[in-house]
């Protein structure tokens, strides 16, 4: 993997389109590599449109029974919520492609302990997740990593419940150690409100409490124009 690898296309359909033949081909890499892959997903309406470009006919050819579906991140909302990461991966993705039960972990949401569910999805994440997908905040957040936050010092919990200023504010979130041992982190951003955040996180001075999004600094960045208005270097790194 090229390390800080960014790719600029035109515009947010562009984004859609070339990130899923990277997502894609991350997963026939993982699949090749091990037999197996496991993706965690991100909320967001960027990730979103990559989804379901991963719904096309061009895709039916990749081994979807080898994936694993896990998630960066949840809103502390029952699984069928309009908020729902998981019901929005389930519309978008999970039921289109028919990926059962057997092969999709969304995180445990919805309940009465925030902490203890933390503490039992961390209990079933990889030890190395394959492929994590991130979306970035205005804010330079992702995940459910806020700028500021514990959540995004925290070096030993793997996953953790926090408030935060994005509605709605409870969620559960993977933490920067998940975040660096993933094998491949692509992170998608599109529009002109994103430029600063993305300028911040792959440019700006290093402090990853402060710029949440630069834990993926060394990941790959699919950008459309508006959102690396802001970029010094435009190439790959
Ligand atoms: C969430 C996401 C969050 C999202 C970014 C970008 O659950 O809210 O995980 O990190 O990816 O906020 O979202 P947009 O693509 O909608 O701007």
């Amino acid at each position: 993997m090229n390390p800080g690898r960014r790719t600029i296309v035109a515009d947010a359909a562009a984004l859609a389109r070339e990130g899923a033949d990277r997502v894609a081909g991350a997963c026939r890499w993982a699949i090749e590599e091990r037999g197996r892959c496991s993706l965690a997903l991100a909320g967001g309406t960027t990730p979103r449109a990559v989804y379901g470009r991963l719904t096309e006919a061009r895709y039916d050819s990749l081994p979807w029974d080898r994936i694993e579906v896990y998630f960066g991140d949840e809103r502390w909302v029952p699984g069928d919520h309009p908020d729902s990461n998981f019901r929005m991966a389930r519309e978008a993705l999970l039921e289109p492609r028919r990926l059962g039960p057997e092969q999709v972990f969304p995180m445990p949401t919805g309940g009465a302990d925030r902490e203890r569910a933390a503490d039992e999805y961390a209990s079933l994440l990889p030890e190395r997740i394959d492929v994590i997908l991130l979306g970035v905040g205005e804010d330079g957040h992702t995940a459910s990593l806020f700028p500021g936050s514990d959540a995004a010092r925290e070096e030993v919990r793997r996953v953790v419940a926090v408030c935060g200023p994005k509605p709605p504010p409870w969620r559960l979130t993977i933490t920067p150690p998940v975040i660096r041992a993933g094998r491949r982190v692509i992170v998608f951003a599109s529009g002109r409100g994103k430029a600063d955040a993305v300028a911040r996180a792959l440019e700006g001075p290093f402090d990853p409490p402060a710029v949440p999004a630069q834990l993926a600094r060394e990941g790959e960045w699919l950008l459309d124009e508006a959102a690396a208005d802001r970029l010094r270097r435009r190439g790959d790194e």
